[in-house]
């Protein structure tokens, strides 16, 4: 792999330990997948944040790069912790959970990151351009900006992630090249796809057929930002997938000869396959989850309305990133007055949530809903919002 002189410097050792450890991080990474030299990114995302997911080890690993003074050269967001970081005590979460999530957070920010915990960073003013080299972690907010945004990125791991921040350079391969942008797959969707979960639903089913491949949607008549970032993020639970076009609507499936000469065409008629492998048969429903991937100021709007002047039965939260609740502030004290929880920086599935002893979940995410039964060890109902929230008056699914 062909490297610049400053890039040589790096890995040598000549620009610091810290660096240098980043270095043949990322170089490893590129002799892995036979990349012939970096690109620069300036705007990277880092996934493995939660103490949930790292365990001692992670936190043993953060902290000794710190002291070798690995410190970020470009802007970087972190993906959610296990906790909301201020609120944490009157949520409910454990003070000995706590003081190892708050050495992770340190950990980050003696490497200059401020503690910006979101999986939606192009919800709060973080939109890299189309064409841009980017690096992030998170598999939604990957497969969101790669098809949604059209910048490019592979789906980067906890420690390549930080590496490429630090060094400012990720290795040239996979989406970050023209030819592996092409749909392997035509999907033509013949049902409605409206709702928020419609779109959980059909990524789901996308999925599960395309396995890390690139799909092409027809037939989706329209959508918008939080429908897209929830088709993605149901895409990539079910089949890792980090790149999808849809006609008409994402911006590289109106460039021309974007999909392989040997794409395979699937119609899908209906979306009750989406939706009934998602569900459980549960009725009784104590815990409600809104905001996966984490809720727009929009989507906030939306529960306040549903829930204003109500009181809730079952225990609900909406998990968002401080930005959005900041810039909902109304709506939130409407959700809060109503009984329900509003969290920032952490989410359902990266939560210690076996430590609340909640059983049946509804949510209205397909990404929530294929992770909870394994990750969080919860029954599930998945439906519209307005169905999750009529779960949390009642406490029961109808
Ligand atoms: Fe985001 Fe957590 Fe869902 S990281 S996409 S809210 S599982």
């Amino acid at each position: 792999m062909e490297l610049t002189k400053e890039e040589e410097q790096m890995f040598v050792g000549e620009k610091g330990e810290g660096i240098q450890k980043a270095m043949e991080i990322i170089v490893a990474l590129g002799k892995i997948y036979n990349a012939e030299k970096l690109v620069q990114v300036k705007n990277v995302q880092v996934s493995g944040v939660s103490y949930k997911n790292l365990g001692d080890a992670g936190i043993d690993f953060l902290e000794e790069w710190a002291k070798k003074g690995g410190k970020v050269s470009v802007k970087t967001t972190l993906n959610p912790a296990g906790m909301d970081l201020e609120n944490w005590k009157n949520i409910g979460f454990k003070e000995e959970f706590a003081q190892k999530q708050l050495r992770v957070i340190n950990a980050f920010k003696r490497m200059g990151i401020s503690p910006v915990c979101t999986c939606t960073p192009y919800l709060i003013g973080n939109m890299p351009h189309f064409g841009e080299h980017i690096a992030w972690g998170e598999s939604s907010a990957v497969a969101f900006a790669n098809s949604v945004i059209g910048a490019r990125t592979n789906r980067e791991g906890g420690p390549s992630a930080l590496a490429a921040a630090i060094v400012g350079r990720t290795a040239c391969y996979g989406f970050h090249l023209n030819e592996n942008r092409k749909a392997d797959f035509i999907f033509e969707v013949k049902c409605e796809v409206k709702d928020f979960s419609d779109f959980g639903a059909l990524g789901n089913m996308i999925g599960k057929v395309v396995k890390n491949k690139v799909p092409f949607i027809k037939g989706i008549k329209e959508s918008n930002q939080d429908n897209l970032k929830v088709l993605g993020a149901s895409m990539a639970a079910s089949g890792a997938v980090a790149l999808f076009h849809i006609d008409r609507i994402t911006p590289e499936a109106k460039l021309k000869n974007m999909m392989n000469d040997s794409a395979e065409n699937i119609n899908i008629e209906s979306l009750d396959e989406g939706y009934n492998s998602l569900n459980s048969d549960v009725n009784e429903i104590d815990f409600v989850s809104i905001g996966c991937p984490h809720a727009s100021v929009e989507e906030i709007k939306k529960i306040a309305e549903l829930v204003k002047g109500k009181k809730l039965k079952a225990e609900l939260w909406v998990t968002t990133s401080r930005y959005a609740s900041e810039k909902a502030r109304d709506y939130v004290n409407i959700i809060e007055q109503a009984g329900g929880k509003v969290l920032n920086d952490t989410c359902l599935v990266v939560a210690p949530i076996e430590d609340f002893g909640f059983k049946n979940l509804a949510t209205n995410s397909g990404k929530a809903a294929f992770y909870a039964p394994t990750y969080s060890k919860l029954n599930v109902r998945f439906g519209s919002l307005e169905r999750c929230i009529n779960a949390a008056i009642k406490g029961r699914w109808e």
